[in-house]
């Protein structure tokens, strides 16, 4: 490959700058499970709770990435590795401009979840497992995909012969088979609280 030099130019205004303009930090809530597993729902849920309480957010999942920047790529394990990988860069961008950032991807591997939090500065990426057996997701099925992945019409298809692994040290757990919307999006909001990233 050539061999690239680059000079990055620094401005003037910093991120703390940015934060401190928006009165609150920027940060990852990076949503991880299982098709539905409820990861959209509540990071769209998480959000609005976040815009009534002036925090400045952004939710990047399927329907912008996928349908978008990453329209390029499929499910294999090498394409899950770049769709999760851009995301992180993406977001790594929304955390310098100020914005607490919201992600919902089923990110399967340990290996590239932990890409993500290494990307950024510590306490910046917060890994939200939102947990639900695959029985019940296959239950839920609200695409019809489960079906479509039992019938061997859909091949890959994450925890019918594509893996997922679980987080092994999430900063929230999140159970969605357990907890209603409200008690998930009260769990994650106090987190934020508690931890000093809003007020
Ligand atoms: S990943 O693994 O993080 O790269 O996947 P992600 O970008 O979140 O995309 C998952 C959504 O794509 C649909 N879909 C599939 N999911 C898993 N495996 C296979 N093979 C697959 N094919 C299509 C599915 O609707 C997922 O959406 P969610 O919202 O998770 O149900």
């Amino acid at each position: 490959m050539e061999e690239k030099i680059l000079v990055s130019y620094r401005g003037r205004i910093t991120r703390a700058d940015r934060e401190r303009l928006k009165g609150h930090k920027s940060f990852i809530l990076w949503f991880t499970g299982l098709s539905g597993s409820g990861k959209s729902t509540l990071s769209h849920k998480v959000e609005e709770k976040l815009y009534e309480m002036g925090v400045h957010t952004y939710v990047l999942d399927g329907d912008n990435i996928r349908q978008g920047l990453n329209k390029d790529l499929g499910f294999s394990e090498e394409d899950r590795r770049e769709n999760i990988r851009r995301i992180g860069e993406v977001a790594k961008l929304f955390v310098d401009a100020g914005v607490a950032v919201l992600t919902a991807f089923i990110s399967p591997y340990r290996r590239d979840r932990e890409f993500v939090r290494n990307l950024v500065d510590k306490g910046d990426f917060i890994e939200v497992y939102v947990k639900c057996p695959l029985e019940v997701c296959e239950q839920r099925d609200p695409k019809g995909l489960y079906k479509k992945a039992r019938a061997g019409q859909i091949k890959n298809f994450t925890g019918i012969d594509d893996p997922y692994e679980e987080p092994e040290n999430p900063e929230i757990i999140v159970e969605t088979d357990k907890m209603t919307v409200e008690e998930c999006v009260d769990k994650i909001v106090n987190f934020l609280t508690v931890n000093g990233y809003i007020k």
